[in-house]
């Protein structure tokens, strides 16, 4: 995994930000201290939303050097690797849920010299995915069901992480874990907590207020989280 300022990153959403002026929110958010950016495809059949094709995504990997976080929300992920990665994709994550045949887009993203994660559903048990923990950079604790930002934090979700937490250091893997959705400075105190090292942001970091007080609110509270896992365990 890249070496990077912060124990536990935080990604903003860019699915939250001005639309209009994504260039300026991108900057406001890097030079607030951002770790990467999270940005959110979907295709209308795995989510019922659409959003960021490819040119998006190539425009917004000219604005900056951060790594890209990119959360593949559509059926047969596969499809879509290569134009991805090739638009500037460092991660590419797929949902467990879109493919019957994990290893398959596992070996794919490898292929292409690009990261790999995988994603779960709220609904979706830890078991699922647990097999290919091991073959992955990066897995996708959904805390709310994906296709909309600003929805509110599934509170069971923190009991997910930590069963996850569990698997990865009982193998001693190096895999992210993140938690998206409905992250707010209280709902990232305790997925870190849990454990999770990497929170996507999107609402809490764009919808209101200052990008720069934003962040600043969101790493306090990942900075009692640490508190609180250190004293759990
Ligand atoms: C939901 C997306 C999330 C979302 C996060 O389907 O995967 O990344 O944009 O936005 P907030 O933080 O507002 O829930
Ligand atoms: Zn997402």
């Amino acid at each position: 995994m890249k070496e990077r300022r912060n124990a536990v990153a935080l990604a903003p959403s860019l699915l939250s930000a001005d639309l209009a002026d994504l260039g300026s929110a991108m900057e406001a958010a890097e030079s607030a201290g951002a770790d990467a950016f999270h940005v959110d495809v979907m295709d209308g059949h795995f989510v019922p939303n659409i959003t960021f094709g490819p040119s998006w995504l190539e425009a917004i990997r000219r604005r900056t050097h951060l790594p890209l976080d990119i959360h593949l929300m559509i059926e047969a992920p596969i499809r879509y690797l290569d134009t991805y990665a090739h638009a500037g994709g460092d991660t590419l994550v797929f949902h467990a849920e879109a493919t019957n045949d994990p290893n398959e887009v596992v070996r794919a993203a490898r292929k292409l010299g690009a990261g790999v994660g995988i994603a779960i559903r709220p609904e979706t048990p830890l078991d699922r995915v647990e097999p290919f923990l091991a073959m992955v950079d990066e897995l996708i604790v959904m805390s709310v069901n994906p296709g909309f930002s600003g929805q509110k934090f599934i509170p069971d979700s923190p009991a997910k992480v930590r069963a996850a937490r569990a698997a990865i250091d009982r193998e001693r893997l190096d895999v992210e874990l993140s938690v998206d959705g409905g992250i707010t400075p209280e709902t990232a105190r305790w997925s870190v907590a849990a454990g999770a090292s990497f929170l996507v942001c999107g609402n809490s970091v764009f919808s209101h207020g200052a990008i720069s007080a934003n962040l600043e609110a969101l790493r306090a509270a990942v900075e009692e989280g640490r508190r609180d896992r250190s004293e759990i365990r």
